[in-house]
C-alpha cells in the first residue's frame, strides 16, 4: 500500500493530484453544451418513460432479458437520425470506444490513430491485439505515412481513429481528407463524435454530417450536447451485429436502464426541434474566444482553451475563481491538469489578465442574458439563457470572485438545499 501513498505525494508535489468537487457557479466547464441536462422535455420524458415502462433498471444484459422496446425505439430513431445502417446504444461514450476497438481491431489488423485521440480509444487499441500507428495530430502527411507503413508491414484491415471536434483544444479534425484517405488505403474510419454531436453539421448530426460512406463507423455520447449519459455507435448493419455477437463489454454487462434510452431518443428530437440552441452555443464561443484569447486562432468549437502555462499556474487559476468558474473544457477546466508548459508562458499575467477577464465575461454575458433571453420563455422553459456548457448563469448577478478560492464541501451543499 506504500505505493499508493507515494505516488499520490508525488502528485500532489506536481501538482496533480484530483480531487472530487461539487459544482457550483458559473459554468465554463461542463459539457452540457445545449443546456439540455436541465431541459423540462427531458425531466417530462424521464417521468413518462417510467410510468409507460414501469421499469427503473433493465435488469440484464440486452442478450438476457435486458433488451427492452425503449432500447430498440431508441436504435432505430438513432439509425435513421445519423443516418446509418444501425445503431447500438451504450452505458457510456468510454465503453463504447473500449468496446469497438477491443471487439473489431484484430490480430493483423492495424489502428492508425491520431495521437490526441481520447483516452478510451487509446485503451481500447492498447488492449486490443491490432498493429498501432500513432499519426500527428490532425496531420494528413501523417496519417498518409503511417497507412502506408501498416499496409507495407501486411496489415489485414486497418482502423483509423480519429476525434471531429477534439476534447481538449477544441479544434476540427479535417475529415473530408482522412475519408478521402479511408477510401484509398481501403480502411475503415472511426469518428469519435463525442463534442461534435447535436453542435455540428448542418442539421446537428455531427461534424461528418453528409460526408459519411460505408467506410465510417461513428460514435456519439449522449451526455454531452444531448446531456442525459451513454453512447451511440453507429455503423453498418453487419458491423453492429458483429459486436453484438462478439463485443464482451456489450454481452457481460447489464443494459443501460430503458428509460435513459427514451430520454436520449427525446433529446434527439430536441435537436431538430430547437436548433438556435447549437447556433447560440457557437456564437458564445467565440465571444469568449475573442475575449478571452484574442491572440491565439479561434479553434472553431465550443471548446474554447485558455492555456496559462504550466500545471502550478493552471491550478492556482482554477483555484482563484474555483467555485465560481473555470474555463471552458481544455487545459484550464477544474481538475484537468495538462503539462502545457512552454506553449504560452507569462504564467502569472495570464493569471491576473484571466481573473479580470472572467469578471468582464460574466458581466457581458449576464447583460446579453437580460437583454435577449430575460423576458423570454423557449417551450415552456423558464428563461435560463447561459444554460449552456459555457455559459450556464445559475444565479444572475456576476461571478462574486471575493469567494474565489473557496471549494463547496459536500455537507455545505447538502445545507444549502
Ligand atoms: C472524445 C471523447 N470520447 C469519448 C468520451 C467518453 O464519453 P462518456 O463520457 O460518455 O464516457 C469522451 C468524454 O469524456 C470524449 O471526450
Amino acid at each position: 500500500m506504500q505505493s499508493l501513498a507515494a505516488e499520490l505525494d508525488r502528485l500532489r508535489r506536481l501538482h496533480r493530484l484530483r480531487s472530487l468537487r461539487l459544482p457550483s457557479g458559473v459554468d465554463f466547464t461542463s459539457n452540457d453544451y445545449l443546456g439540455l441536462a436541465r431541459h423540462p422535455a427531458l425531466r417530462e420524458a424521464v417521468i413518462v418513460a417510467l410510468d409507460d415502462d414501469a421499469v427503473v433498471g433493465a435488469g440484464g444484459s440486452r442478450l438476457l432479458r435486458g433488451h427492452h422496446l425503449a432500447h430498440a425505439e431508441l436504435e432505430e430513431f438513432a439509425a435513421s437520425f445519423f443516418g446509418a445502417g444501425r445503431a447500438l446504444y451504450f452505458g457510456s461514450g468510454f465503453l463504447a470506444n473500449f468496446t469497438l476497438f477491443t471487439t473489431l481491431a484484430e490480430r493483423h489488423d492495424a489502428v492508425v490513430f491520431d495521437e490526441r485521440i481520447h483516452a478510451s480509444v487509446k485503451e481500447g487499441i492498447h488492449a486490443s491485439p491490432a498493429e498501432r500507428y500513432r499519426a500527428r495530430h490532425n496531420n494528413l502527411e501523417s496519417f498518409t505515412g503511417e497507412l502506408k507503413r501498416a499496409r507495407e508491414n501486411g496489415a489485414r484491415r486497418i482502423f483509423m481513429a480519429v476525434e471531429s471536434v477534439y476534447s481538449m483544444d477544441g479544434d476540427l479534425a479535417p475529415l473530408r481528407g482522412l475519408s478521402d484517405l479511408a477510401n484509398r488505403f481501403e480502411a475503415v474510419l472511426v469518428v469519435d463524435e463525442a463534442h461534435a454531436t447535436g453542435i455540428f453539421g448542418k442539421s446537428g448530426r455531427g461534424l461528418g454530417e453528409g460526408l459519411q460512406n460505408g467506410r465510417w463507423i461513428t460514435l456519439h455520447t449522449c451526455g454531452k450536447a444531448l446531456g442525459v449519459s451513454g453512447a451511440l455507435i453507429c455503423a453498418s448493419v453487419e458491423t453492429i451485429a458483429y459486436l453484438i455477437n462478439k463485443a464482451r463489454p456489450f454481452i457481460y454487462s447489464t443494459a443501460p436502464p430503458p428509460f435513459l434510452a427514451r430520454v436520449v431518443k427525446r433529446a434527439l428530437q430536441l435537436i431538430d426541434e430547437e436548433p438556435w440552441r447549437r447556433e447560440r452555443v457557437l456564437k458564445l464561443a467565440h465571444l469568449a474566444h475573442r475575449e478571452l484569447n484574442p491572440e491565439a486562432t479561434f479553434a472553431g468549437s465550443q471548446i474554447v482553451p485558455v492555456i496559462i502555462g504550466d500545471d502550478e499556474a493552471a491550478i492556482a487559476v482554477a483555484e482563484a475563481v474555483g467555485p465560481q468558474s473555470a474555463l471552458a473544457g481544455g487545459h484550464l477546466t477544474t481538475a484537468l491538469v495538462y503539462d502545457v508548459t512552454g506553449r504560452l508562458p507569462g504564467a502569472e499575467e495570464k493569471l491576473k489578465r484571466f481573473i479580470s477577464i472572467t469578471g468582464r465575461v460574466g458581466d457581458v454575458l449576464n447583460e446579453s442574458w437580460r437583454l435577449v433571453f430575460g423576458a423570454k420563455s423557449k417551450g415552456g422553459e423558464a428563461a435560463l439563457p447561459f444554460e449552456s456548457f459555457l455559459f450556464e448563469v445559475r444565479k444572475s448577478g456576476k461571478p462574486d470572485l471575493r469567494r474565489a478560492g473557496r471549494r463547496q464541501s459536500v455537507e455545505e451543499a447538502r445545507a444549502a438545499k
